[in-house]
């Protein structure tokens, strides 16, 4: 059997990817913050896929803003090699959405938290990861990143800076693992539809016609897709970026309607 390793996958768009996964065969380790949200996502996984390998693993980050969490890390990797399960797919999907950061307000470690949760935190994994691919041979690791790594929204200022960083990181692992059939590749998501759309359907009303030329934005699945053609279909792509944001980046200005 296959393995995908895919973080941040008890709610939203990780729990798409996961599906994604199971349902094209492989077997699934994801993780979670928090132990009784993983049980209850590998729970529903079960539910829907009753002959499936799936584990989660409870991981932050971070043990305070400024220190990732390596003893973690660590510990998931040597465990899975104890299991022999060898994953062949990351998708490093966690991320902190650093909202409502104010310049001139925020303290400098809620910079360094996002920072190191979607930069530091995800090269250690990649690492971990990639030492063993090296050794198979092979390997896929896909980052989730996002359309703000390109352009800026307000108050996320963290969030932009360490979207920018992944895609850097990203050539850099893919320039330097290449050798190895390591491919390293970014999804970048526009705005995807998630509970936070459930909660607030009014702000959201008229974000898909004014906001993307297709007039939609991406459901998890759509993610999803993405990242599955990377990880089984791209073989000859490595340190590329697949826009899925309804044409979102393109576009200059939001689409008002005129009155008549
Ligand atoms: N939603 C969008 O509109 C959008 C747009 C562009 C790009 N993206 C990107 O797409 C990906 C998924 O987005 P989403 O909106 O589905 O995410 P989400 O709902 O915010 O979920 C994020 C996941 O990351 C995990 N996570 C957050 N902080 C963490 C930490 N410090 N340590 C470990 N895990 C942590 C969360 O774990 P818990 O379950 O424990 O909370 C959660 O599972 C992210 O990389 C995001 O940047 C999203």
């Amino acid at each position: 059997m296959k393995y995908a390793l895919i973080t941040g996958a008890c709610i939203n768009t990780g729990v798409a990817i996961v599906e994604k996964f199971l349902s094209e065969g492989y077997g699934v380790v994801f993780t979670g913050r928090e132990a009784a949200r993983v049980d209850a996502a590998k729970k529903n996984y079960l539910e829907k896929f009753p002959a499936a390998f799936v584990e989660g693993y409870v991981m932050n980050s971070l043990l305070d803003a400024r220190t990732v969490d390596e003893a973690t890390v660590a510990s998931l990797f040597a465990s899975l090699d104890e299991k022999g399960i060898f994953i062949e797919c990351l998708v490093l999907n966690a991320a902190d959405q650093g909202l409502g950061m104010k310049i001139f307000e925020n303290p400098l470690t809620d910079f360094m938290r996002v920072l190191n949760t979607n930069v530091t935190w995800n090269f250690a994994l990649a690492e971990a990861a990639a030492r063993r691919m090296k050794e198979r041979g092979e390997g896929s690791i896909v980052f989730v990143n996002s359309n703000t790594a390109y352009r800026a929204i307000p108050d996320r200022i963290a969030y932009e800076a360490s979207k920018g960083a992944q895609l850097g990181m990203m050539r850099g692992l893919a320039l330097d693992l290449g050798k190895y059939n390591i491919r390293v590749n970014a999804v970048l998501p526009g705005m995807i539809r998630t509970d936070r759309w459930e909660k607030n359907p009014d702000f959201y009303k008229d974000v898909p016609s004014r906001f993307t030329p297709l007039g939609d934005v991406a459901d998890g699945a759509d993610v999803a897709d993405a990242v599955w053609y990377f990880a089984a279909h791209a073989r000859n792509t490595t340190g590329a970026e697949l826009v899925v944001d309804g044409g979102n980046t393109i576009q200059l200005y939001p689409i008002i309607p005129k009155e008549n």
